[in-house]
């Protein structure tokens, strides 16, 4: 079995991409529960009423990939990203049922970073413990602040004691830790966020996560705004903080991700690179690549509806094709944002299109001053980091010919995101 599984040459069409090797694979599996709903949240995660389904939904994700196999037949997995949600809130027993029937059914790589995320108010040592015997090689703790304060203005269900309590014992027991800060609190002050860093910081975490609070459309703070930083106090924050890290060793190496040199997260890099993922559980989005065509697919989201719908074989609520007239746009939104951008050869191996389809966009960028003037990378310079979004959007191609490019498969209207 090798990684790189030779594309079928087909019949040649410049609207179709070509690949001389399909991309590196992930795997996504989505959990969609937590103990309580954060009111700034808009991930596809439900409050937890009594116990949650654990066995049932471990069998629906079983044979949800069942059904996808054919799609990934003969492909090798690089990484595992169990994510939410709340994935702590499972046994590490239904964990270990999983993992292990994912090793039976798909050829994973011995060296597979295998992430899980976890909430410290879930957290229990004899459960870190079981996740790591069953596999799991990575723990994304959502520590969001070490503040009492915060964490109450955040709603999270954990303090800040429980938050210390977590990353002492998922660092003795992983090693390869990650923690989820956010910034520009509720009346958070330069100085607070200086000192959740020193906080985290103080732990020697290999990687940090370091998000903006953002005000996301159907959720309660949305509904109901607590009092934020504004812009500029927002930026002075950024500013601050991307200081101590970069002064404690840290690589700014995406927008909001930060990591010692060698612990940088494999599994979202292959998606920044415009790898290839299979997402199974509920609202699990998917891209796949196949010989003349790469397709976009998202499952059911609502979690009951995806119990049924998975077991019975038939998870997919959409399924379309990436166009030629999109791929540009989607391979820019994801490569842009890493600091070192990618080899400029990565744009035909992955989206089976030359260079050539994005020259135009290219050379407005570059004249900009937005992206490097170096033709063998495709990198964002200081200022295309800062205005990211206009600098993707040069990559959109028009309306009108995007309105041409209709979706091959419509099987079901997804309502919201992720
Ligand atoms: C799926 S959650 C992580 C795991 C777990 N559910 C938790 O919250 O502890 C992913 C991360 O996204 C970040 N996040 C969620 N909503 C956000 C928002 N509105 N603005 C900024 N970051 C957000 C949080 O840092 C959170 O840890
Ligand atoms: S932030 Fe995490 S714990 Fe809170 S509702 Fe969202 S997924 Fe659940």
């Amino acid at each position: 079995m090798t990684d790189a599984v030779v594309a079928r040459p087909g019949v040649a069409s410049p609207s179709k991409p070509r690949f001389a090797a399909l991309p590196p694979l992930s795997l996504y599996l989505h959990i969609p529960w937590c103990i309580r709903k954060c009111p700034y949240c808009d991930f596809n995660s439900h409050e937890a009423k009594g116990d949650v389904p654990e066995s049932a939904y471990v069998d629906a994700l079983v044979a949800d990939l069942e059904f996808a196999l054919p799609s990934i037949w003969g492909r090798r997995i690089t990484s595992i990203f169990i994510g939410g949600g709340t994935p702590s809130l499972f046994s590490a027993a239904a964990i270990d049922r999983l993992l292990a029937a994912i090793r039976a059914r798909v050829p994973l790589s011995p060296e597979a970073e295998i992430t899980l995320e976890a909430n410290p108010g879930t957290f229990e040592r004899e459960k870190f413990t079981g996740f790591h015997a069953a596999g799991v090689n990575r723990l994304s703790l959502g520590v969001q602040s070490f503040n009492p304060e915060h964490l109450r203005a955040l709603g999270r269900v954990h303090d800040e004691n429980e938050a210390r309590r977590a990353a002492e014992a998922a660092l003795a027991i992983f090693g390869n830790v990650n923690f989820d800060l956010m910034y520009a609190l509720p009346r958070q002050t330069l100085a607070e966020a200086q000192a959740d860093v020193a906080a985290a910081l103080a732990f020697a975490p290999p990687h940090l996560s370091f998000y903006q609070l953002t005000l996301e459309p159907n959720t309660l703070f949305h509904r109901h705004p607590p009092p934020l930083p504004d812009d500029d106090a927002a930026a002075d924050i950024e500013d601050a903080v991307h200081g101590m890290l970069a002064d404690a060793g840290y690589h700014h190496y995406e927008t909001s991700a930060h990591a010692r040199l060698g612990s940088e997260c494999r599994h979202n890099l292959n998606y920044w690179r415009f790898g290839d993922y299979l997402g199974i559980g509920a609202g699990a989005h998917s891209k796949l690549s196949f010989p003349d065509r790469i397709v976009r697919e998202i499952r059911f989201r609502q979690p009951k509806q995806y119990l049924e719908r998975a077991a019975g074989g038939d998870p997919l609520a959409e399924s379309v094709e990436i166009t030629r007239d999109d791929i540009g746009f989607e391979f820019m939104l994801n490569a842009l944002r890493l600091a070192d951008g990618v080899p400029a050869s990565l744009f035909a191996e992955r989206t089976g299109h030359p260079l050539a389809l994005v020259a135009r966009a290219l050379e407005q960028a570059t004249a900009r001053g937005l992206i490097e003037r170096d033709p063998a990378s495709i990198r964002a310079t200081a200022l295309g980091r800062r205005f990211l979004n206009d600098l993707q959007t040069l990559f959109l191609v028009d309306r009108a010919r995007e309105m041409r490019s209709a979706p091959l498969l419509r099987l079901d209207p997804v309502r919201d995101g992720h």
